[in-house]
């Protein structure tokens, strides 16, 4: 058992969230949508997937998924931090990454303890390189940056994380 916090609840962050959950984990999702945290948090999905919605109850039932606004609360006990957030093509296709740097700056002041940082957004070669320099910016205990690229598919979702 891991204890995991996925930062950016959407597509991506939602499913490897329940996912992680279901296979035993203790996992809390976190996103700065209020609404839609306090919709997960009285249980409603916001996406449709294939045998999500079963499993996403599940897991909350059993007390290994919850949902927070709050990014200090959602970390302070996760071994693994998944990052899945959004990374909009700009205007000259590349992809914006302010929103992961914003994250990797705010997660440098305040970690209290080791970390593994996992980035799961779209994102170009290099850029685990530059989260790990925001986050180093401000941090004073040790951690590590990992690739790992999202490649599911929408309506396989379930089954791809699975499988
Ligand atoms: N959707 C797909 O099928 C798919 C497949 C493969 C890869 N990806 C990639 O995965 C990444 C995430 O995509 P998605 O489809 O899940 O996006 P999404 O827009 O569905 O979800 C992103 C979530 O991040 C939240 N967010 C934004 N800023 C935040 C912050 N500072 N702190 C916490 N939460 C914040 C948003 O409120 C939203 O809920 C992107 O890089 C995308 O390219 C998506």
């Amino acid at each position: 058992m891991k204890k995991i916090a996925v930062i950016g609840t959407g597509y991506v962050g939602l499913v490897t969230g329940t996912c992680f959950a279901e296979t035993g984990n203790q996992v809390i999702c976190v996103d700065i949508d209020v609404n839609k945290v306090n919709r997960m948090r009285a249980g409603e999905i916001p996406i449709y997937e294939p045998h999500l919605d079963v499993i996403f109850e599940r897991n909350i039932k059993a007390n290994r998924l919850s949902f927070t606004t709050n990014l200090e609360e959602g970390i302070k006990d996760a071994e693994i931090i998944f990052l899945a957030l959004p990374t909009p093509p700009g205007e000259d296709g590349s992809a914006d990454l302010r929103y992961i740097l914003g994250v990797a700056e705010d997660l440098g002041k305040i970690l209290e303890d080791y970390k593994v940082i996992v980035d799961k957004s779209t994102v170009p070669v290099g850029t685990a390189e530059k989260v790990r320099e925001m986050i180093a910016k401000n941090s004073k205990v040790d951690f590590d940056v990992v690739s790992n690229p999202e490649f599911l598919r929408e309506g396989y979702a379930v089954d791809d994380f699975f499988n």
